[in-house]
């Protein structure tokens, strides 16, 4: 009797022993499983297009404007260190999902088809879809548009709405909107549909240009992140939130736009 009370007794540990150390690893590995939270460790890498003032433009080497300076203290509140890739617009969205960056940031327009391949951060900013005619120009509002020759940056949403409201045979695609301004200086083209921000630093920078009135759509801009990296999306959206809750963005936002108006 005693034996068996003894032999009950070891087995009852052992199982306890068992049932604790299996309890432990599966611990570990749903640990191991996300093993960090960003492509690299350490690091955070922001994806963009450093073509688009006062959003991200180069000043020399660096890449700054608005996104840079906020991805910059978002990055600092997370303890990592920000790592920018500048990459063309269209390559942004892929190379998230295919966790080549951690996020992209890059004036990106929140769309439903966007979303169905990335997640998007609380909204940041807001963008108007703007006209760039010559100051001459035949075209005084957006009714004037059919038919026109049009200019955009490809794979931006100027792109997408041009070519569904005026068919690509009217749209040509730039790598970049410098370049599809200097197609409206050459004549290749009679506007270009671009961002309200970057449209008024082209017309700034370049003489004998001027912005329609009348805008084309209204748009917010976001942070794009992976699907599967729904932590990095929660951590950056309360970065995100303090940083706008203690006026940071307002902050960087006045030092490009509205300070230089
Ligand atoms: N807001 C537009 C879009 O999301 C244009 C963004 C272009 N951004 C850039 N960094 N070049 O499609």
């Amino acid at each position: 009797m005693k034996n068996i009370k003894k032999i009950l007794a070891l087995l009852l540990a052992a199982a306890l022993v068992f049932a604790l150390s299996a309890c432990g690893s599966s611990n570990t590995s749903s640990e191991a499983e996300k093993t960090s939270l960003t492509v690299e460790d350490g690091k955070l890498i922001m994806a963009t297009n450093a073509t688009f003032p006062p959003y991200e433009f180069y000043e020399g080497e660096e890449i700054v404007g608005i996104d840079a300076e906020i991805a910059a203290l978002i990055a600092q509140k997370l303890g990592l260190e920000l790592e920018i890739a500048d990459v063309e617009f269209g390559s942004i969205i892929p190379g998230v999902q295919s966790n080549k960056y951690d996020m992209g940031m890059a004036g990106m327009t929140v769309t439903d088809e966007r979303k169905e391949k990335v997640n998007f951060s609380d909204t940041y900013a807001k963008g108007i879809q703007a006209v760039i005619v010559k100051e001459d120009s035949a075209i005084k509002s957006i009714d004037d548009l059919d038919g026109k020759k049009i200019g955009v940056q490809e794979s931006t949403t100027g792109d997408i709405y041009a070519t569904d409201d005026y068919g690509e045979e009217n749209v040509t695609k730039y790598a970049s909107g410098n370049l599809a301004v200097e197609g409206l200086k050459n004549g290749k083209v009679d506007c270009v549909i671009i961002d309200n921000e970057p449209a008024k630093a082209y017309v700034a920078a370049n003489s004998g240009l001027k912005i329609l009135e009348t805008s084309y759509a209204e748009e917010d801009y976001a942070i794009a992140f992976n699907k599967d990296n729904t932590e990095l999306q929660k951590k950056v959206n309360a970065a995100l939130k303090e940083l706008i809750a203690d006026g940071s963005v307002q902050k960087i936002i006045d030092k490009y736009i509205n300070a230089a108006e």
